[in-house]
């Protein structure tokens, strides 16, 4: 008599072991994608209060302090918060992105625009102090008709930039160069633009555009439409 167990037999036994194991795997597969589900569907929940609760949490540049402030020759009225820098109010609150954000500590020179006619680090300037003043940004300097500026078209000409981030504040502080009547020499550009770096070295380019667009601008009413600061 053979006692050793037949090979059907053992294959049954195989067979049942995998199916058993195989409806096992497949129930507690399933039973941890309920519980998933089951936990998921609270975490989403939380999830949406909490971008909820994100977009109801106040802008933090509002406050209450009003501010009257002029922009690209458009009139704003504003409530602000007294910390709030001009350079987050122009970018975050009226969506005026030309002026870069590049060291939001005054070294960079990025965040330049003018303020009555002077530049400034908006990212220095309190948005509050701009009360009852004329904000002139980058999107500000072109002709009502579109037409650029003669320093943003001699930007173009020279190719006085290569990414771009510093180019809307070396603009802005290269008109500003021109009309404080800085920039009668090569030695007098450099030293009056030398508050705007350019990571990418396109000083070169930057002060052949600003010599070439001086006397253009020379030419030029002072103010163009009433969006000129
Ligand atoms: S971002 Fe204002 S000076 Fe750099
Ligand atoms: S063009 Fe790149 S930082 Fe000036």
């Amino acid at each position: 008599m053979n006692n050793t167990p037949t090979r059907p037999a053992a294959n049954a036994g195989a067979a049942l072991n995998r199916r058993t194991f195989m409806m096992s795997t497949a129930a507690a597969t399933a039973a941890t994608a309920a519980t998933a589900t089951v936990a998921a569907a609270p975490a989403a929940a939380a999830a949406t209060d909490a971008t909820a609760a994100a977009s109801a949490v106040a802008n933090p540049y509002e406050g209450t302090s009003d501010t009257r402030v002029t922009v690209n020759g458009t009139l704003h009225a504003l409530k602000l918060e007294p910390r709030a820098s001009l350079l987050d109010v122009l970018r975050e609150q009226l969506g005026l992105t030309g002026a870069k954000k590049g060291c939001d500590h005054g070294q960079c020179g990025a965040c330049t625009v003018h303020v009555d006619g002077r530049r400034v680090a908006s990212c220095l300037t309190l948005a509050v102090k701009t009360d009852g003043c004329a904000v002139t940004t980058i999107e500000g300097v072109e002709a009502p008709d579109g037409t650029l500026h003669p320093m943003q078209q001699s930007f173009i000409d020279h190719d006085a930039l290569q990414c771009g981030y510093c180019t809307p504040g070396q603009v802005m502080a290269a008109i500003a160069c021109v009309r404080e009547g800085h920039a009668t020499s090569d030695a007098q550009i450099r030293e009056y633009m030398s508050g705007n770096l350019c990571r990418c070295g396109a000083y070169a380019g930057i002060l052949e555009a600003i010599r070439d667009a001086a006397p253009k601008m020379a030419a030029e009413p002072r103010s163009r439409g009433g969006r000129h600061a």
